[in-house]
């Protein structure tokens, strides 16, 4: 029996699809405790279900929806160990001018505020108990290597790659970990398309899979990998990393 995740309980947000879903049946089946939260009720319960995790309706853009499911983690489970923040949200790729007051606000509140938020709410918590925790924010190669179109999603994402060390090293001294794991294109998610600025074929994808030498899009099965080994013990010395899960696009 796998059981790297064995005696943690985790959190994950947007886990009802794409690499959220993928992050979540990795820990369950390495024997950890998830709590996946999503926006979409019916699927998010239907994934909890299917992986046999547990299910909180929650916006991560929220304060009151984070203590929320800070308690619903507790009751259930008596103690939390690993947040995972992978909900995250883009407009559709198109020529930077015509980004909207709407689209730029949308994608710093789910990208950004949203981290913000699950520190604010859950580190009290961890320094409280004297939990050495870890945080793993899903960031991007947008926010290290940015593609046209795409400018202030990149940017959300850079911000929070910034955020994500600077925690790292403040929070060091009390043993919580805080590490961004920044996965290249992924076909098939609920946002490739957004991404593409079309629709997700094998032809509108060549010219991203193009520019990835190991040739071929990432999978929410890489991205779970790197987030088990940044939230096992295996990663117990790894802090303030940006782990490029990209197939060597960033190089
Ligand atoms: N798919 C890619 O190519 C790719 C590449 C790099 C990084 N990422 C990042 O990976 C993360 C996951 O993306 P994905 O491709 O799996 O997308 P996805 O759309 O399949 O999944 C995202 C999930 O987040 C949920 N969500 C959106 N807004 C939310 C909110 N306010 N509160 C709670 N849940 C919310 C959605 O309902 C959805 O289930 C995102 O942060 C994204 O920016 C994706």
């Amino acid at each position: 029996m796998p059981d790297r995740m064995k005696g943690k309980v985790a959190i994950v947000t947007g886990a009802a699809s794409g690499f959220g879903k993928g992050i979540a049946a990795t820990f369950q089946s390495e024997g950890g405790s998830v709590v996946i939260t999503d926006l979409s009720e019916e699927t998010g319960a239907s994934v909890a279900k299917e992986i046999g995790a547990t299910f909180v309706r929650a916006d991560v853009t929220k304060r009151e929806d984070w203590e929320k499911v800070l308690k619903q983690t507790l009751d259930s489970y008596g103690r939390l160990d690993v947040v995972i923040n992978n909900a995250g949200t883009t407009y559709a790729n198109k020529p930077t001018e015509t980004v909207t007051d709407k689209d730029f606000d949308f994608v710093f509140d789910v990208n950004v505020k949203s981290i913000y938020l699950s520190t604010n709410v859950i580190l009290p918590y961890f320094l409280k108990e004297g939990i050495k925790g870890s945080f793993v924010t899903i960031a991007s190669t947008a926010g290290l290597r940015p593609r046209p179109g795409l400018a202030w999603y990149n940017a959300s994402k850079a911000a929070v790659i910034n955020a994500t060390k600077s925690m790292a090293v403040e929070y060091g001294p009390k043993g919580i970990r805080f590490n961004s794991v920044c996965p290249v294109f992924a076909a098939g998610t609920g946002l490739s398309s957004k991404f593409l600025g079309k629709e997700d074929t094998d032809e509108n994808r060549k010219g991203f899979v193009a520019t990835i030498p190991l040739g071929r899009s990432s999978t929410p099965q890489d991205i779970a990998n790197a987030c088990l080994y940044l939230s096992s013990d295996e990663g117990a010395f790894i802090t303030g990393v940006a782990l490029e899960v990209d197939g060597g696009r960033c190089v």
